[in-house]
């Protein structure tokens, strides 16, 4: 008898460690360097996110050091709770598809998922070295973790894209945010009914901001966006307007403007809809220039009050995917 109490505690202490290994807590550490399944820094840099039945896919930059040089890589990672990610795999490695040189760019990739076609549509910054090409790159898959076979590479609405976006409003409608140079601005545009296109322009918005991003909360659209400074840290900012066509409010900071965002750089608005609570999830990047693969991120759920925004300081959260509540660390 006494075997057998000692035998089943013995399993009740197992099964619980078994749990806190993979339930874990649900802590969001902005900064540290975040691992995936296999113990390696995550690579979802620039990146973008979709829910897709129930799990989330983030899709970013893969800058490990041990990719071939000549290749530009995105990764996938799934997850459940948004804090512990299973990589999934390398969904592109694109050789230079237009004949751009050895210094080509891939960035900020997006991936939209066509209710209507079934397929999975990744959109990329496509640039030379000197960022003088200012095009979008398309390509597509049947599956949502890839591979990706690369399509073609275009002018949205005909005009440079430099920082690409993602929004998807609750209708279910997919939007590109793309910004400009030359016209010192931003758009937003819808894209076409199969996605491999941009179809028209939604917004124009005069401000010259990249990163952008937009999330649909309150009844009110928020956009986001930084200043360009390069890969440097800049004081990020918002903007509201209570239909995506505008009018769109001036831009305030979305943080005390000496912290520089923090050190981050907005790459999504990530709204989750809880069963008790909406959360909206600043996703930023910490860029680390001469070791881009060593990037960080900055997740912080943001406050949002009668229309203002603001980015609280970065420290440890948690996060209940499924209620939508979050607590901040000390
Ligand atoms: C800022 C952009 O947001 C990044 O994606 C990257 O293009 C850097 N500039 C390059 O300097």
């Amino acid at each position: 008898m006494r075997k057998l109490l000692v035998g089943s505690m013995g399993l009740v202490a197992l099964l619980c460690a078994a749990s806190a290994l993979f339930a874990g807590p649900q802590v969001v550490a902005p900064g540290e360097p975040w691992l995936d399944d296999r113990g390696q820094q995550i690579q979802a840099h620039g990146g973008g996110m979709l829910l897709w039945k129930g799990t989330y896919y983030w899709f970013g930059e893969d800058r490990s050091p041990s990719n071939s040089p000549d290749k530009r890589y995105v990764a996938c990672y799934s997850s459940k709770d948004l804090v512990h990610w299973k990589f999934r795999r390398q969904v592109l490695a694109l050789t230079d598809p237009e004949h751009l040189g050895p210094h080509w760019i891939l960035e900020r990739p997006k991936v939209f998922a066509n209710a209507r076609t079934g397929k999975f549509v990744l959109y990329a910054h496509l640039d030379d070295g000197s960022y003088k090409l200012a095009r979008v790159a398309v390509a597509v898959s049947d599956r949502i973790d890839g591979e990706y076979r690369y399509l073609r590479s275009f002018r949205p609405l005909d005009e440079e894209s430099r920082d690409i976006g993602q929004f998807i409003d609750d209708d279910g409608a997919a939007y590109l945010i793309f910004e400009s140079r030359p016209t010192k601005g931003f758009f937003i545009a819808k894209l076409s009914d199969d996605y491999l296109s941009v179809e028209k322009k939604v917004s124009f918005i005069q401000a010259p901001l990249e990163g952008g991003a937009v999330v649909h909360y309150g009844g009110l659209y928020y956009v986001a966006g930084s200043h360009m400074t390069g890969w440097r840290p800049n004081p990020n900012v918002y903007a509201t307007a209570p239909s995506l066509s505008g009018p769109w409010t001036e831009f305030k900071d979305i943080a005390p403007p000496e912290t520089n965002t923090y050190g981050a750089q907005s790459s999504m608005l990530l709204k989750i809809a809880g069963s008790k609570k909406t959360t909206v999830i600043f996703m930023g990047d910490i860029w680390r220039p001469k070791e881009l693969w060593d990037s960080r991120y900055l997740w912080m759920p943001l406050e949002i009050e009668g229309g203002a925004l603001h980015l609280p300081p970065p420290r440890k959260w948690e996060l209940n995917v499924k209620t939508g509540e979050t607590a901040l660390g000390p």
